[in-house]
C-alpha cells in the first residue's frame, strides 16, 4: 500500500512512543522506506537504537550533529520525504508547528519540509481538549496537514478519555488513502514514467573512470515535471544530485548498470525519457587493482556499450520513447536519423556547443523532432520550463498515437 514511499517518521515525547516503533515496522511491511527523527523527550521513552535497528537507518535527534559533511541533516530529511508523519504528536510539538518554531531537529525539519504532513496526536485527554491544542490543530489542518482523530479509551493516567494513540492498522489505512488523494491528477495520471539522468562512469581501475559533463539537471527537471503532471516516476540516476520528492529512484554508475535498470523497468513503463549522457564506450577490461605507472604510454582498449535507447526501441510494444541528441553540428540531420534508427517517438536535440545549453547549466535551448508532428523550437529557457514543454508535446503526441 505504501510501495516505494519515503516516510519521515517524527517521534515526539509521550508514552505512546513505544507504539511508534511498531508503526515504523508496519510502514516498512507495506513497502515504505522509513527514516526516523526523535525529540530528546521521545528518546527518554524509547532508545533511538530501537528505531535504527527496525528501519536500518540512522535516527536523528540533534540538529547540530551533522554526520555527513555534504548535507545538512534536517534539510536533507525534509527534502527526502514523500510524507512527514508525526506520531505520536504531543501538544508541545503541535503548538511549535502551529507557530513556526524550529528549536530542535524535529521542528526544524518539519518547518523545512514541503512533503504532506500527517499528524497523529496522542496525549492526555485534558491536554487534547484544551482550546490551545484545538486551535493549533485547526490551524495545521487549514494549512493542509491531515489530523488523525485519537482513539478514546483507557489512558496511561488511569482514566478513560480521548487521546489514545490509534491502532497502527488505522494509521496505515488513513495515511495510504490520504496520500492517494493528495497525488495530483493530471494528463499523466496513471502513467509510469522512467527517466534517466546524469553521466555514466566507466571504471578503468578502482580509483579512475571515464565520464562526461552531465550534471543530471535536465533529467531531474523532466522527472519533476512528469511527477507534477500526475505520473508515477522512476528516476534512474548516475548523478549525485539529491532525488526530488515524490518519486522512486535507482542509483547507477556505469552504462551497463543503467542498461540493466532501464531493462528491468521497461515492461512497466509507459514513457521512457533518456536524458542521461550514457557513455558509448567502456574500458574493455577494468582492473581490480590500481594501475601502476610504467614507462611509456598506457593504452586502454575501449569496447562499445549497449545503446539503451535503441534496444528499448526494438523491444517496445506501446511505450512512448523520448531520446535526446547532444550534438555540435548537423543537428537536424543527426536528430532525424536518431528518431528513425532508435525507433523513438521524439528526439530532443540540444546544441551542446552553445554556452547556455546542454551540459551542466541551468538552461537549455532545444528542437523537438517528433514522429507525430512538426518540429518544435524551444528557445533558451530554464531547464524546468523546457522540461514542462517537452512533456506537453509528448502528451499531445501520445493522444494522437492513441
Ligand atoms: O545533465 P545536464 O547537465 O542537465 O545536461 C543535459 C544533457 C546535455 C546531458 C541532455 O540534455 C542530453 O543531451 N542528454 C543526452 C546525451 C547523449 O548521450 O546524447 P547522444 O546523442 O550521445 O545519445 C542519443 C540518445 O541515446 C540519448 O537519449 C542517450 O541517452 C541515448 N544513449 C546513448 C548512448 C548509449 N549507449 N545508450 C543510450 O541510450
Amino acid at each position: 500500500m505504501l510501495d516505494g514511499k519515503k516516510i519521515a517518521l517524527y517521534v515526539t515525547g509521550g508514552i505512546a512512543v513505544y507504539k511508534a516503533a511498531d508503526l515504523a515496522r508496519s510502514f516498512i511491511k507495506e513497502g515504505a522506506e522509513v527514516k526516523v527523527a526523535m525529540t530528546k523527550s521521545a528518546a527518554q521513552f524509547v532508545s533511538p537504537l530501537t528505531f535504527q535497528i527496525l528501519t536500518k537507518n540512522a535516527v536523528m535527534t540533534n540538529t547540530f550533529e551533522e554526520t555527513e559533511p555534504e548535507v545538512v541533516n534536517h534539510i536533507h530529511l525534509a527534502d527526502w520525504a514523500d510524507a512527514a508523519v508525526i506520531a505520536p504528536a504531543t501538544a508541545n510539538t503541535i503548538a511549535k508547528l502551529a507557530n513556526g518554531l524550529a528549536d530542535n531537529f524535529v521542528t526544524s525539519a518539519l518547518l523545512a519540509t514541503t512533503a504532506p504532513i500527517f499528524v497523529v496526536p496522542a496525549m492526555n485527554k485534558n491536554m487534547y481538549e484544551h482550546p490551545a491544542t484545538t486551535n493549533n490543530l485547526a490551524l495545521l489542518k487549514e494549512r493542509g496537514a491531515y489530523i488523525m482523530n485519537p482513539d478514546t479509551g483507557f489512558l496511561a493516567e488511569g482514566y478513560e478519555g480521548k487521546g489514545r494513540f490509534p491502532e497502527k492498522e488505522r494509521i496505515v489505512k488513513e495515511l495510504t488513502g490520504w496520500l492517494k488523494q493528495e497525488q495530483v491528477s493530471g494528463p499523466l495520471s496513471g502513467k509510469r514514467v522512467t527517466v534517466t539522468a546524469g553521466g555514466t562512469k566507466e571504471r578503468i581501475d578502482p580509483v579512475r573512470y571515464i565520464t562526461n559533463d552531465s550534471s543530471g539537471k535536465m533529467g531531474y527537471r523532466l522527472a519533476e515535471a512528469a511527477r507534477d503532471l500526475g505520473a508515477t516516476v522512476r528516476l534512474i540516476t548516475a548523478s549525485s544530485l539529491p532525488v526530488p520528492n515524490g518519486m522512486e529512484s535507482v542509483a547507477v554508475e556505469s552504462a551497463q548498470d543503467m542498461y540493466e535498470a532501464v531493462s528491468e523497468a521497461f515492461d512497466s513503463t509507459d514513457v521512457l525519457i533518456m536524458a542521461a549522457a550514457v557513455s558509448d564506450y567502456t574500458p574493455a577490461k577494468s582492473s581490480n587493482q590500481k594501475i601502476k605507472k610504467n614507462t611509456g604510454n598506457l593504452i586502454i582498449e575501449m569496447a562499445q556499450t549497449k545503446d539503451i535507447l535503441k534496444e528499448m526501441g526494438q523491444q517496445k510494444t506501446d511505450q512512448f520513447l523520448i531520446g535526446f541528441a547532444a550534438e555540435t553540428q548537423n543537428i537536424e540531420e543527426y536528430a532525424q536519423r536518431k528518431l528513425k534508427e532508435k525507433n523513438a517517438d521524439m528526439i530532443v536535440a540540444n546544441d551542446v556547443s552553445k554556452e547556455d545549453a546542454g551540459f551542466n547549466v541551468d538552461t537549455n535551448e532545444v528542437h523537438l523532432y517528433r514522429k507525430e508532428g512538426e518540429t518544435i523550437y524551444l528557445p533558451l529557457a530554464d531547464k524546468k520550463e523546457i522540461a514542462e514543454k517537452i512533456l506537453q508535446y509528448a502528451v499531445e503526441d501520445m493522444k494522437k498515437e492513441g
